[in-house]
């Protein structure tokens, strides 16, 4: 993925073809690594709105933004030299502080589109920790925003349950006691909760690829 170009094209049309383009490509054309995470990426998304709206979010802007914000998390990755982020074996302390990096290089990459604001809290929280241990920042509790702290448990939720290069998938189940044990430590106690509530067939049909929010997502 070519990384745009600082501050963007702010020109009408051709600013809105370029996020288009960039951001939300029809056929990604991705391959191997690449792949995975694209298709991370959007699990992981369906994964956040339904537990969204679950938490009784409908506006459809609010749903959309954290969409987007969810499709573009690890855009930041696009600068992590290759080597490191497809590496077979365990990060050397520097190499996991290049990674570390992510949120805010993606949150500088997206500082240009006005429409992203708040997608952009997504990109930059979402590692973030309720108990505050996460990155970039250390921010805890509801100083973290909402739609960070929602898409943080969606993120881990597909990670646990997909297929690694240095490990397998885990079983739904287990990952839902993982979870469920990571309230008020990792995650919102809240969105847990909501989490929880959820039937297990709910989240394989969202896994699956039922679409749980609008229509293919669009920029204007
Ligand atoms: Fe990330």
């Amino acid at each position: 993925m070519t990384p745009p170009r600082a501050g963007g094209d702010r020109r009408g049309s051709g600013r809105r073809t370029s996020m288009r383009t960039t951001f939300f490509p029809r056929d990604p054309g991705a391959a191997g690594p690449d792949a995975g995470l694209a298709a991370h990426s959007r699990t992981a998304a369906r994964y956040a709105v339904l537990l969204a709206r679950s938490l009784g979010i409908d506006g459809q802007r609010l749903l959309r933004d954290i969409e987007r914000g969810a499709l573009l998390h690890d855009v930041g990755k696009a600068a992590v030299p290759r080597a490191i982020l497809f590496k077979n074996g365990p990060l050397t302390e520097f190499e996991r502080d290049v990674v570390r990096e992510h949120p805010l290089v993606g949150y500088r990459m997206l500082a240009g589109f006005g429409g992203l604001t708040r997608a952009s809290e997504i990109v930059l929280c979402h590692h973030e920790r309720w108990d505050g241990r996460g990155y970039p920042f250390g921010l805890a509790g509801e100083t973290i925003p909402l739609g960070a702290r929602i898409f943080a448990l969606a993120d881990t939720l597909d990670a646990m349950t997909t297929d690694r290069a240095y490990r397998g998938a885990r079983p739904f189940e287990e990952a839902v006691e993982e979870i469920g044990g990571l309230a008020g430590l990792q995650f919102d106690p809240t969105v847990v909760g909501v989490f929880l509530s959820i039937p297990a067939a709910v989240w394989r049909w969202a896994g699956a690829g039922a679409r749980v929010i609008l229509a293919a997502p669009t920029v204007h």
